[in-house]
């Protein structure tokens, strides 16, 4: 991938821009469509133009291309990559097999595209109780994210539950003492915490929930203020759908850098034809959408 000028420049009209509410405010407002990763893969597939313009960090853009490998997919910003991406470990999911009869590998979408090629199902923060519920098999290996692995655990208690150890360095590293200091700063308000949050700070939280969730929630409750347990650019959104209502972050640099690397000048790159296509081995493709699929049927 690179910024190189040989490739084709791309019609606005030829393409679905996506974008995730982690994107930085001017990409979202410019987008076809914002939503939590979820969403976004769901809105890939639905979509009839040739292209996607994929907003966000570089295992969205791969899902997308996994579920419509014949569309044509751009990441504006090919190096923003989530770190947790690559936190577990080929080795490790064959010992794990070799070990534990029964046993689904589940991985977090927030996984390399090699990663989901060696899984039995992906989750999103959104649907990871109800598809993990759903899995015949009776144990379960969850990677890479242990606190959405914990979450998932306390919900679905009939299961056996091994995990892997990633986690996100933004939403890991918050701790119940901020929570609680910034819940005290805000009389009234209430913590909505993303599960990629430690499970301390979850405990605090009125409502724990993917990204879109989160949005969703303080639309319909009845407080007026909320400590947001999740990264900033959900700010936008928030303050978009409930322009009356007050929002403050848990902390301060609650900021994924990666996915600010989407800037609208790397966006006008693409339509430019200065941005490679993404491209992915086909044989990977072809097990990763086995998994994705799989969790598109048990997310219905
Ligand atoms: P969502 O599944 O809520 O979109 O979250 C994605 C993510 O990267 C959280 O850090
Ligand atoms: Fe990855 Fe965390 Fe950024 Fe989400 S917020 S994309 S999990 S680094």
């Amino acid at each position: 991938m690179g910024y190189g000028t040989e490739h084709r420049s791309v019609l606005r009209e030829d393409a679905l821009v996506l974008a995730h509410y982690y994107a930085p405010a001017a990409v979202q407002a410019a987008a076809d469509f914002v939503g939590d990763s979820f969403a976004l893969a769901r809105k890939a597939t639905e979509s009839e133009k040739p292209v996607i313009v994929f907003c966000g960090v570089s295992f969205m853009g791969e899902s997308a291309k996994i579920l419509c490998p014949e569309k044509t997919v751009y990441l504006p910003a090919p190096d923003a990559h989530c770190p947790m991406a690559d936190m577990a470990d080929a080795d490790e999911i064959a010992r794990i097999r070799a070990a534990v009869p029964d046993l689904a590998v589940v991985t977090y979408v927030n996984s390399s595209a090699a990663l989901k090629a060696l899984s039995d199902v992906i989750v999103t923060s959104s649907n990871a109780v109800r598809v993990v519920s759903r899995l015949r098999e009776r144990n379960i290996y969850f990677i890479p994210d242990r606190n959405l692995g914990a979450f998932v655990a306390a919900q679905v208690p009939e299961k056996t539950f091994y995990f892997g150890s990633g986690g996100c360095p933004i939403h890991a590293s918050a701790t119940a003492d901020e929570a609680r200091a910034a819940l005290a700063a805000h009389p009234g308000a209430e913590l909505l915490a993303h599960p990629e949050c430690p499970r301390e700070v979850c405990a605090l939280a009125a409502y724990v929930g993917s990204t879109a969730g989160i949005i969703d929630y303080a639309q319909r409750a009845e407080a007026s203020s909320f400590v947001i347990g999740t990264e900033a650019g959900t700010l936008y959104e928030l303050s978009r759908r409930c322009p009356q209502k007050r929002f403050y972050l848990l902390r301060e640099d609650f900021y994924c850098g990666d996915m600010k690397k989407i800037t609208p000048e790397a966006v006008a790159r693409v339509f430019r034809g200065e941005v490679a296509p993404l491209e992915l081995p086909a044989e990977v493709i072809e097990r990763a959408a086995r998994a994705l699929r799989r969790m598109l049927e048990l997310a219905k």
